[in-house]
């Protein structure tokens, strides 16, 4: 199959367009390396894949002659997005995603968008499942909510998954456990927002990655999923299970909860897995290890 793979030099995209590579496919992946953290390290995550488009999803057209399906991930991620941010959060977010849906209905496509956990803000049940209402309390969160919206009004051959935080290799450096891993490395005080009794269903990358290409090839069109991990844990006990697998103490200083960061989040993944299967298998002090080892290997060959 040929498929094209937005935001193919992020953190998620990029492991999902080498899978897909992997696996025999012929992969075109898409992006525009923003500035929304080092476009270095996006290069890097790059660097295994065949076939690399530069194109700026919310201003270029995007051909999808011959494409298969397209695994649209390309976006601008992080709940701290109050403030003068957030004209970024519209254009690649909202103004990319509806450029790809008029590309993928023109084209008679399927596409498969990448939403999010925080869609649902403080959830109204705990697992949550998809049929809970959406409540979304930061401008990101509204910006995913948005683009589910738009999939729905397009009206073509679409499939939503919300993932719920995903970690491992590769998570971005604004990301909570990339920065605990940053820290035990470097010595350094982090700063944690909030109690850290704060919790999540942490979704280890290659599970995440697995139910992205189940849903393009399995999925009815219009289906909508959590794709969560197995297990809630506090930040606190994420924390503690770092510090075990790395062998070091994290010095740890409170900071008020950030604004628009929820206090909870555990998915309800029965509707995925009675469609297709798909379970999380990754524990997270096995993720938390191969983190770990990544991040470390990564400064040292720095
Ligand atoms: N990481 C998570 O825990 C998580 C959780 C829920 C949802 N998501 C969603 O999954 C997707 C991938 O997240 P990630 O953590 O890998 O983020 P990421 O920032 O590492 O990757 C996104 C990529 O999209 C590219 N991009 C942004 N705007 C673009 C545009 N207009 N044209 C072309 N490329 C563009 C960026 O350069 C970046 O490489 C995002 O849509 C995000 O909202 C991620």
């Amino acid at each position: 199959m040929r498929y094209v793979v937005t935001g193919a030099a992020g953190f998620i995209g990029s492991q999902l367009a080498e899978t897909l590579q992997g696996a025999g496919h012929d992969v075109v992946g898409v992006d525009c390396f923003t500035d929304s953290y080092d476009p270095a390290e996006k290069e890097a995550n790059a660097e295994a894949l065949d076939d690399v488009l530069r194109l700026d999803l919310a201003d270029e057209p995007l051909d999808l002659h011959g494409v298969d399906g397209v695994f649209h991930l390309a976006g601008q991620p992080g709940v701290r997005s109050f403030g003068g941010v957030f004209p970024l959060y519209l254009r690649r977010n909202v103004l990319a995603t509806q450029q790809v849906l008029e590309a993928c209905t023109r084209a008679g496509v399927r596409v498969v968008l990448a939403s999010s956990s925080s869609v649902y803000g403080d959830a109204e049940a705990y697992p949550t499942p998809e049929e809970a209402t959406p409540n979304p309390i930061s401008p990101y969160g509204i910006t995913k909510l948005a683009c589910e919206h738009l999939l729905r009004a397009y009206g073509g051959d679409g499939v939503v998954l919300r993932y719920f935080t995903v970690y491992g290799p590769r998570q971005r450096p604004d990301m909570f456990l990339r920065r605990v891993c940053e820290a035990l490395l470097g010595g350094n005080v982090i700063e944690l927002y909030g109690s850290g009794a704060q919790s999540r269903s942490f979704t280890y990358v290659a599970d995440a990655v697995e139910a992205t290409i189940a849903a393009m090839e399995r999925a009815p069109a219009g289906a909508l999923y959590n794709v969560g991990g197995g297990s809630e844990a506090t930040v606190l006990e994420a924390i503690s299970m770092l510090e075990g697998v790395s062998g070091r103490p994290l010095d740890v200083r409170h900071v008020d909860a950030a604004r628009g960061d929820v206090t909870r989040t555990r998915a309800d993944v029965t509707r995925i897995r009675d469609a297709f299967g798909w379970e999380p298998r990754t524990a997270l002090r096995e993720g938390l290890a191969a983190m770990w080892s990544w991040a470390a290997a990564r400064v040292a060959a720095a």
